[in-house]
């Protein structure tokens, strides 16, 4: 349950620079789906206070697809209030199944 890249907590500003640039550079190019990079930043940022990446690999993880991501992307989400847009959502859902839980994503 250990933080393997301790934060500054006094850097939200810089957190919100890179993801300004990374918005930034998303609306310049193709228009993806979902953003994996910009959900990553969104989950560095917001989630990893409590986890690092290990608890979406403990044998019973509660996820065991990818809308089941999604609901708990939703939940946690709802907890700290985080004031993420349905896309955003959307991005840290594929995001975490990219780098933990490697489910089939859906089509589309
Ligand atoms: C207050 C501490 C805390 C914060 C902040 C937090 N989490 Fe969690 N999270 C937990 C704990 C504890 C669990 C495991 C137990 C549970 O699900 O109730 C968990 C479980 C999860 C799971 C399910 C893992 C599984 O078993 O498949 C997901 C997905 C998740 N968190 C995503 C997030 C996201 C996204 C955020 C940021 C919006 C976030 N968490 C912020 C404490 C936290």
């Amino acid at each position: 349950m250990t933080n393997p890249m301790p934060r500054d907590s006094r850097t939200p500003l810089l957190v919100r620079a890179l993801l300004f640039a990374a918005v930034s550079i998303t609306c310049s190019g193709a228009a993806l789906a979902q953003d994996t990079q910009r959900g990553r930043l969104l989950y560095e940022n917001t989630c990893t206070g409590c986890h690092s990446r290990s608890v979406f690999a403990r044998k019973d993880r509660i996820a065991s697809n990818y809308d089941e991501i999604r609901r708990q992307v939703e939940r946690w989400r709802a907890q700290t209030g985080a004031p993420w847009t349905a896309s955003e959502i959307e991005d840290v859902t594929a995001w975490l199944n990219q780098a933990a839980y490697r489910f089939k994503p859906p089509p589309g």
